[in-house]
């Protein structure tokens, strides 16, 4: 069975004090969820401080982007080998990242391969636009954007790949996609990466929902049965709501360990 994760992703918020806070309360509030991956993804600046908070803690830590060189003349980027003494996850290709700076398949494809290279492993978003939606592309989308990603992995490496499939439409919108669509797209993405992976692989990795999640919402779109977890924005920036979410993937994890229809990853 997938283990499911519920990743909290900080965006540009929290200085460093209250980042410290956040990571603290997260921190004491999930001690008794060990059936779950949990990662919280502060701004670069404040993941030495955080790193420091979570020590002794079950909670793992993330980065938000990365550049895909080792090092180097790219002024202004971080790099996966100064992230991995930091942390072991990283955001790949969030939407906002394609959206607002420009960043193609082939780079999210580059950081990828990268940050599995560093011994990271890389959370990355698929998801079409609203526009894209109301035109029926969305398996077109998420089908380029997840074969582009994984492109040159061998399948074994590509197990290791947390994929988010984020409807970039529902993304601080408050309009999370309903739990059947969610479920039938990760499904879709779970074909594509069938097809270019092998089925091993396809049953291996996990994938997440994001967009709009909050603990109101949550419980069912977890007990579907393609989705692996949540990459949650908004209701990551409060410990409550983090941590009851959080609490509800464990359940969801706890109540699908006697089913029959999740397999062996
Ligand atoms: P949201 O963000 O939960 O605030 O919609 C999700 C994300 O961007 O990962």
């Amino acid at each position: 069975m997938r283990r499911f994760v519920i990743a909290g992703n900080w965006k540009m918020n929290k200085v460093l004090a209250q980042a410290n806070a956040l990571a603290q309360d997260v921190s004491a509030g999930v001690t008794a969820l060990g059936e779950i991956d949990i990662v919280v993804c502060p701004p670069f600046v404040a993941l030495a401080a955080v790193q420091a908070v979570l020590a002794d803690s079950a909670v793992a830590l993330g980065a938000q982007n990365m550049h895909w060189e080792a090092e180097g003349a790219y002024t202004g980027e971080v790099s996966p080998q100064m992230l991995r003494q930091l942390c072991s996850h990283v955001i790949i290709g969030h939407s906002e990242r394609r959206g607002h700076f420009g960043e193609t398949d082939e780079a999210v494809n580059r950081k990828v391969i990268a940050a599995i290279a560093h011994g990271l492993t890389p959370i990355v978003c698929v998801g079409e636009t609203d526009a894209e939606n109301r035109a029926g592309k969305t398996r077109d989308v998420i089908d380029r954007q997840t074969a582009r990603a994984l492109a040159g992995l061998p399948p074994q490496q590509a197990a290791a790949v947390i994929l988010a499939y984020e409807p970039v439409w529902a993304i601080g919108t408050g309009r999370s996609a309903a739990p059947a669509q969610a479920n039938a797209t990760i499904g879709a993405v779970r074909d594509v990466i069938r097809r270019e992976c092998g089925g091993a692989t396809a049953t291996a990795t996990r994938i997440l929902y994001g967009g709009s999640i909050n603990p109101s919402v949550w419980p069912e779109t977890i007990a579907q049965s393609e989705v692996d977890g949540g990459l949650v924005g908004g209701a990551s920036l409060v410990a409550a709501d983090f941590v009851a979410l959080a609490e509800q993937t464990q359940e969801a994890a706890t109540a699908d360990s006697g089913d029959s229809a999740q397999v062996a990853g």
